[in-house]
C-alpha cells in the first residue's frame, strides 16, 4: 500500500497500548509509512515499544514529545484510553501537530468541539478514526447505497457488542468505559453516514435511546438507540428514515448491519465495524437475487516488513488499520485540515447523538 507522492509520512504513535501495538504493525503495511516516536507515560515502556518495532525516538511523556521541536513528524496516531483524548490531544494541536485519535473522540459534544476549535484555530489537521469508512467493504456499501442499487433506503439495523472482562478498560467508568464510547460509536457513524445529510450536519429529527447501566460503575453495558433522519432522496420532505442501533460489552453479539432498500438490501457481514464482506439482495417478483463481495485484507508474516517475529494482532482484523493510516498519510501530504469522508463537523453530531443518548440510558428506570 503506498501513501501518496512517494516521500514517506512519518508516524508519531502516543501511548503503547493494544490498539497502539496494532496500529504500528498496520503501519508496516503502508508503503512509504514510518514511524519515527512513540510516548508512554513512563520512559522504559515507551524504551521496550521502540526496541520492538524499530522506532527511533521514545518518550516518556505525551507532552515531551507533542512539545519537541526537534522532533519532525507529519501526523501523530492517538491511541490512549478515552478520558485522555481531550487533553492529549489539544496539546499535540497547539504544538502544531496534525492527528488521528481514536474513537470517541472525546467524552462529551464540549471536549469535542474544544478539539475541533483548537484544531481549526491552530490549522492542524485532525480526524477520529473511524477506520471502518476506509475499508473497501465500507466503500462498496456507499457505492450500492449512492447508485440506487438497491432503492429508496428506509433504514438501517446495526447490531454490534461483545463480552468484555468486568476489569475491561470498556466497563470501567475511570478509564472511560460504556459500550456507547466504545462500540456503539460505530454503529451511530453508521447512521450519520448513511441516513445523515451533511447540510443539516448529520443530526437525527428524533433520538430515543434505553440501556442497561452496571448499577456500581454506572457504565452502559448495553443499550439501543433508534433515530430518525430527514429522507434525502424525498423532495416533499414527507418520507424519514430510521435508523435502530443496538451495542454490548455484556455478552456476544452478531456484529452484523442491514441497510434496507425498497428495491433490496445490504447485508454487512462479520464484522461490521471493520468489514471485509457484504451481500447486496436484490428483490424479484419470486424472491431475491444475491451478489457477494468479499475483500482482502493486507497481508502479513510474522518477522517480515519488520513486524516482530512473535506479534499478534489484539483485534480482528486490525490489519485494516493500513487503509485508514494510508488515507491519512495522504490527507496530510496534500494539506488538508479535515479528512472529507470524515468531516469534524459529523463527528460532533456523533458527539451530540452519544451525549443524548447517555443521558437517555442513565434515566430513571420504569417504576422507580
Ligand atoms: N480502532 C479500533 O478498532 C479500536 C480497538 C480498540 C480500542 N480502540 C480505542 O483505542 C483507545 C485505547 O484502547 P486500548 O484497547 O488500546 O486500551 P489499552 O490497551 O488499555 O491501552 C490504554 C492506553 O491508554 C494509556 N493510558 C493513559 N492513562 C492511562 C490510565 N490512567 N490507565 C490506563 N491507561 C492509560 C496507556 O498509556 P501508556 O502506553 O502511556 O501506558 C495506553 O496507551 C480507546 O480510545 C479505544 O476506544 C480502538
Amino acid at each position: 500500500m503506498s501513501a501518496g507522492d512517494g516521500s514517506k509520512v512519518r508516524w508519531a504513535v502516543i501511548g503503547t497500548g493494544n490498539i497502539c501495538s496494532d496500529f504500528c504493525a498496520a503501519l508496516k503495511l503502508v508503503d512509504n509509512a514510518e514511524t519515527v516516536a512513540v510516548a508512554a507515560r513512563e520512559l522504559p515502556k515507551a524504551q521496550a515499544f521502540a526496541k520492538r518495532f524499530g522506532i527511533g525516538k521514545a518518550y516518556g511523556s505525551y507532552d515531551e514529545l507533542a512539545r519537541d521541536r526537534s522532533l519532525a513528524v507529519d501526523v501523530c496516531y492517538v491511541g490512549l484510553i478515552n478520558t485522555k483524548h481531550k487533553d492529549v490531544v489539544c496539546e499535540l494541536l497547539r504544538n502544531g501537530r496534525n492527528v488521528v485519535c481514536e474513537k470517541p473522540l472525546g467524552m462529551t459534544v464540549e471536549e469535542v468541539k474544544e478539539m475541533v476549535k483548537v484544531a481549526r484555530d491552530n490549522k492542524s489537521f485532525l480526524t477520529e478514526g473511524f477506520w471502518t469508512r476506509h475499508f473497501p467493504a465500507f466503500k462498496k456499501i456507499d457505492e450500492i447505497v449512492s447508485e440506487g442499487t438497491i432503492g429508496r433506503v428506509s433504514a438501517i439495523h446495526c447490531d454490534f457488542g461483545f463480552l468484555a472482562a468486568q476489569d475491561s478498560r470498556t466497563r470501567l467508568k475511570e478509564l472511560g468505559g460504556g459500550a456507547i464510547y466504545d462500540i456503539g460509536c460505530y454503529t451511530v457513524q453508521y447512521a450519520t453516514h448513511l441516513l445523515g445529510t451533511p447540510a443539516k450536519s448529520w443530526r437525527p429529527l428524533s433520538i430515543a435511546a434505553a440501556g442497561v447501566m452496571d448499577p456500581v460503575e454506572q457504565v452502559d453495558l448495553n443499550g439501543g438507540i433508534s433515530m430518525t433522519f430527514d429522507d434525502k432522496s424525498d423532495p416533499s420532505a414527507r418520507l424519514r428514515t430510521l435508523a435502530v442501533l443496538h451495542f454490548g460489552t455484556d455478552g456476544r453479539r452478531s456484529q452484523t448491519a442491514r441497510i434496507l432498500g425498497d428495491k433490496g438490501h445490504v447485508e454487512v457481514h462479520r464484522i461490521m465495524h471493520c468489514p471485509t464482506h457484504v451481500t447486496c439482495v436484490l428483490y424479484t417478483d419470486g424472491g431475491s437475487v444475491r451478489d457477494d463481495h468479499t475483500f482482502e485484507l493486507p497481508a502479513w508474516r510474522p518477522g517480515e516488513g519488520g513486524i516482530p517475529e512473535d506479534f499478534r494482532f489484539f483485534f480482528a482484523n486490525s490489519e485494516g488499520l493500513a487503509y485508514e493510516a494510508e488515507r491519512v498519510g495522504q490527507c496530510v501530504k496534500e494539506g488538508l485540515l479535515e479528512m472529507p469522508e470524515c468531516p469534524l463537523d459529523e463527528s460532533i453530531a456523533i458527539a451530540q447523538i452519544m451525549q443524548t443518548a447517555r443521558e437517555q440510558m442513565g434515566g430513571q428506570q420504569m417504576g422507580e
